[in-house]
């Protein structure tokens, strides 16, 4: 499987740059993932390559053209591949785990439009794009970072990118839930040691002991999860325990959100 993005920035070598190292860089050169980069300016018209303008109505900063924008998707557009336009910006549904999946299932090519300024003229959200996605409740001065979020997470979910596969199917938020802890050597370090089950080669035993630091930890820092995790009934089992030992040790109700305890 391959999967492919187009990114339209001003700042192409913010891109680059990141796709130039590491294990995104051996996707790409392994044919896994393509990302292609295309900047406004280079449909603008004018002398000063001008992609900016003072907003209608005043107040201040800039904001991003309606035209160059247009001009370069038209422009993608004429190979006639399937895309899925999508605004980065604040104002988006909040990117998570179970899109990242979907946008590895999904054919469509994803275009992501990095907003820079004040933010972009709202016909092209109104022309030209399919879905505003946003990386969390905060602002940064251009899409790019978040463009990048997207691509990593999903690049690593590729078959192949990752020389284990099975290490992107184990970690947090693949079952719903949080990842479990991990260690490596020194067996001992300044006095802390290694739960002494991950040393014992019993796989059984590492297992259920994974599956059970994994639930610990996420009600402990996102009961919230809980509620919409994938869980069998010896996993309830276990979280009704540790709530039950919470109770009793505090003496009072809980007051976690997930609603089993
Ligand atoms: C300074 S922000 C503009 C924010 C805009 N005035 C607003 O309040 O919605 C400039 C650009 O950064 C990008 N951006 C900022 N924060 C983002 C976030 N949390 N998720 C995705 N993109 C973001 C968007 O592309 C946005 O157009």
């Amino acid at each position: 499987m391959r999967r492919g993005f187009d990114v339209v920035t001003i700042f192409p070598g913010m891109i680059e740059s990141y796709l130039g190292e590491s294990i995104v860089n051996r996707a790409i050169r392994n044919g896994l993932l393509d990302v292609a980069v295309y900047n406004p300016r280079d449909y603008t018209k004018d002398r000063h390559r001008t992609v900016d303008d003072y907003p209608y109505g005043g107040g201040s900063g800039m904001v991003m053209k309606v035209e160059p924008l247009y001009e370069l998707l038209t422009d993608l557009r004429k190979d006639g591949r399937a895309r899925r336009v999508i605004l980065l910006t604040p104002q988006g549904r909040t990117f998570d785990q179970q899109m990242a999946e979907e946008f590895v299932q999904d054919d469509r090519r994803p275009v992501f439009i990095c907003g820079r300024y004040e933010g972009i003229d709202e016909r092209v959200r109104e022309l030209l794009v399919d879905d505003e996605l946003s990386i969390g409740d905060y602002v940064m001065t251009g899409g790019e970072l978040a463009a990048l979020v997207i691509i990593d997470s999903v690049a690593r979910l590729i078959p192949g990118v990752l020389g284990d596969d099975a290490s992107s199917r184990e970690e947090s938020f693949s079952w719903g839930i949080l990842d479990y802890p991990h260690y490596t050597r020194p067996p001992e370090f300044l006095g802390y040691g290694v739960p002494a089950v991950l040393l014992s080669g019993n796989h059984a035993e590492i297992m259920r002991w994974r599956r059970r630091e994994a639930l610990r930890r996420t009600l402990e820092r996102r009961p919230d999860l809980l509620d919409r995790a994938r869980l069998t009934e010896e996993d309830t089992r276990f979280l009704r325990e540790l709530c039950s030992d919470r109770t009793k040790s505090s003496g009072e109700d809980t007051d976690e959100s997930y609603k089993g305890c």
